[in-house]
């Protein structure tokens, strides 16, 4: 269908229209943090935009709102940009005293002319350069040695708190920092943790790390800020930082200017004690001269400005006695050694345990049973033993015991991995840790089955593996505490209703080592089920996208070990079925190879449950609606979702009309 030109012209000045409304609310919300109007009124907007786009391709720019976010994984890339002028560091000074005389050289240099001091928050991320030209972004580079950096625009486009397109058509280059909100970084640690992923030490290198991901969706995702603190050109720095904030730009937020040093001082101990009260990290405050003229006086050193310094925090510290050393086994055999401290308060909280990863890092920190030591609370609140805060020489120092503290079984150590094993799949701590992730949220979702009730079980012999669950009767319950009749029953139904799980879940909930929900995901979409699965060899599992070596090798190792081979025979004789396709009812499904897109919220069903019965019946779900879309699931409170399936007259359905198509 052609459109005619008068029609693209009303769409060219509608979409315009939105383009500008979008940006003044996307400014309003995620720098100024005061949005004008609600989330369902920005979608509507949004979806509008979206709308006219698709019916007009020819009038997207880059610069679009809809753009931030690349559809596709990028291949990776050398792309390199040169700094120009190159970016230099700061110089450090961790005392008060050194900050005098830095103020004093500062004078000497300048008499007669008085110093004017900017102060302002030292972020700790990731250092970028972000060039506009004519008002729209043009790409950004990591900081790199200072001289070249990484290009990483579409990484960058995605951050939410910055713009696609200044305010004015200027032509500018930028720095700021990359840095990733506490909680967020907590959020994705967790899911890293719950798929076996090494979490980020800090949220400094889970920002960083994150800048290097090539695929723009998850880049999103992660949810990181920018935040500006130099424009080159202008007056005096102050001016170029409320010239920043003029083009649209986030700044940092917190500075002041000042010609008293001890002004200075007081906002540097002052962010020293609360900078626990902000979002981000921050490791110090960086202290610069304002006069743009006076800075070009001071000139650089060979790495840093004379007219600016780094006053760098002490990270909190506290000293106390390691009592001993543990050792904890996890899931999957992993044995961690633990510090028992004697509680010391740091931060806000007591802490009495921390983790010492493994053994060569307890010998390279001399950590000995006994010893007083040092403790630091890292980026994730986690405390680390960092080193002995005393003479260790009088204490023996730590051996890793030949044998799993658990079962006795001797352990043992994989080629070119740091972590010793216990190698037994049966050991009771390994079964424990097991159990406690198969039934837990994302895998078979048993709730009922909390980690008390696994512990008893446990205890009282009653399950020995997962499996074990599926033979469970009325009876072997009814002797434990805290469980009635009608407890009792409802747990039997839902472990028999887990029997239906969609295949995915149920090989994440197996615990296979490096097999997160995402993996198992895209194994049983590989393969169509698990005998299929546990048949193909490492070589077929490495040519599956997406899915990495280690993961090929610890998935083959499992089927093919006996534990593995008793574990496939075992869900068959329970009920489970193997494969994906008899748990997904293909062409003849209701919903066979329609695309549905869900929207508002829907009363009996999560979005992930609603999700899987429509995948199990054959369908697709999509995120957002278009042309293709052959039906949309409205619940309350829809979005523009719902408005862009009447304009285009996709057909729309009820949550009960949904529930009566699944059965439900
Ligand atoms: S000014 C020429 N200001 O600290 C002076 N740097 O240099 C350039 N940083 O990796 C640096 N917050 O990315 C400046 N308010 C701030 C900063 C800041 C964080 C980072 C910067 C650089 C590192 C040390």
């Amino acid at each position: 269908m052609s459109e005619s030109p008068d029609r693209e012209r009303t769409a060219q000045v509608r979409i315009e229209q939105l383009r500008e409304q979008i940006r003044r609310h996307d400014h309003h919300y995620y720098v100024l943090d005061t949005p004008l109007i609600s989330d369902q009124e920005y979608d509507a907007l949004y979806h509008e935009l979206e709308a006219l786009e698709s019916g007009f391709p020819n009038l997207v720019t880059a610069d679009s709102p809809t753009q931030r976010i690349g559809e596709k994984a990028l291949k990776a890339s050398d792309a390199t940009i040169t700094h120009e002028p190159p970016l230099y560091s700061l110089g450090n000074t961790y005392s008060e005293a050194e900050l005098r005389q830095f103020a004093e050289r500062l004078h000497k240099q300048l008499a007669p002319e008085p110093v004017t001091y900017v102060a302002e928050l030292k972020l700790d991320g990731a250092s970028v350069s972000v060039a506009y030209a004519a008002g729209s972004l043009s790409w950004a580079a990591t900081r790199g040695d200072g001289r070249t950096g990484d290009v990483i625009t579409a990484a960058v486009r995605t951050i939410r708190t910055l713009p696609l397109r200044l305010t004015e058509p200027a032509t500018v280059v930028v720095r700021g920092e990359v840095v990733m909100a506490r909680e967020d970084f907590h959020r994705l640690n967790e899911t890293r943790r719950s798929e076996d992923e090494q979490p980020f030490a800090n949220p400094r290198n889970a920002a960083s790390g994150t800048l290097k991901l090539l695929d723009p969706q998850s880049v999103a995702r992660r949810r990181l800020q920018l935040l500006f603190y130099n424009l080159t050109g202008g007056d005096t720095h102050w001016e170029g930082l409320q010239r920043l904030e003029q083009l649209g730009l986030p700044v940092i937020p917190v500075r002041i200017r000042t010609d008293d040093l001890e002004e200075v001082i007081e906002f540097c101990r002052r962010w020293e004690t609360e900078r626990d009260t902000l979002p981000w990290e921050i490791d110090g405050v960086v202290v610069k001269v304002d006069s743009c003229a006076q800075q070009e006086r001071l000139g650089f050193t060979s790495k840093a400005p004379r007219w600016a310094i780094a006053y760098k925090f002490k990270a909190e510290q506290a000293r106390t006695r390691l009592l001993g050393i543990s050792l904890q086994v996890g899931r999957t055999g992993v044995v961690t050694p633990v510090a028992e401290l004697e509680p010391v308060f740091l931060m806000g909280s007591t802490i009495a345990r921390a983790t010492l990863h493994n053994q060569e890092e307890i010998g390279r920190r001399d950590l000995r049973p006994g010893c007083l030591v040092f403790v630091e609370k890292g980026g994730d609140v986690i405390p680390k033993v960092t080193g002995p805060a005393e003479d260790t020489a009088v204490y023996p120092p730590f051996e890793m015991p030949a044998v799993c503290p658990v079962c006795d079984t001797s352990l043992v150590r994989e080629e070119e991995e740091v972590a010793w094993r216990c190698p037994n799949y049966d050991c009771p701590a390994q079964v424990r840790e097991r159990i406690r992730h198969f039934v837990s949220r994302g895998a078979m979702d048993l709730e009922g089955l909390g980690e008390v009730l696994v512990d008893k079980l446990v205890a009282n012999n009653l399950v020995r593996d997962y499996l074990d669950i599926y033979s469970l009767q009325a009876s072997d319950l009814s002797g434990l505490e805290g469980l009635g009749d009608v407890s009792i029953a409802n747990l039997l139904q839902a472990i028999d209703d887990s029997r239906r799980r969609p295949l995915h879940r149920l090989l994440f909930a197996l615990g296979i080592r490096y097999v997160g929900i995402t993996a198992a995901r895209t194994l049983v979409g590989a393969c169509g089920g698990l005998r299929e699965l546990a048949q193909a060899s490492e070589a077929e599992l490495i040519a599956i996208p997406d899915i990495g070596p280690r993961t090929a090798a610890s998935v083959h190792a499992f089927f093919a070990s006996p534990d593995g081979a008793r574990v496939l025979e075992r869900l068959d004789a329970t009920g489970f079925s193997l494969s994906a396709v008899e748990s997904a009812p293909t062409a003849g499904g209701p919903f066979a190879n329609q695309r549905i897109v869900l929207t508002g919220t829907l009363r009996e069903l999560s979005r992930e449950q609603a999700r899987e019965e429509i995948e199990r019946r054959g369908g697709i779900v999509a995120g957002s609606v278009s042309r293709k879309t052959d039906l949309v699931v409205c619940g309350v409170d829809p979005g523009g979702k719902y408005r862009r399936a009447l304009e285009l007259g996709i057909r729309i359905i009820n949550e009960e009309e949904f529930l009566a198509v699944i059965g439900g």
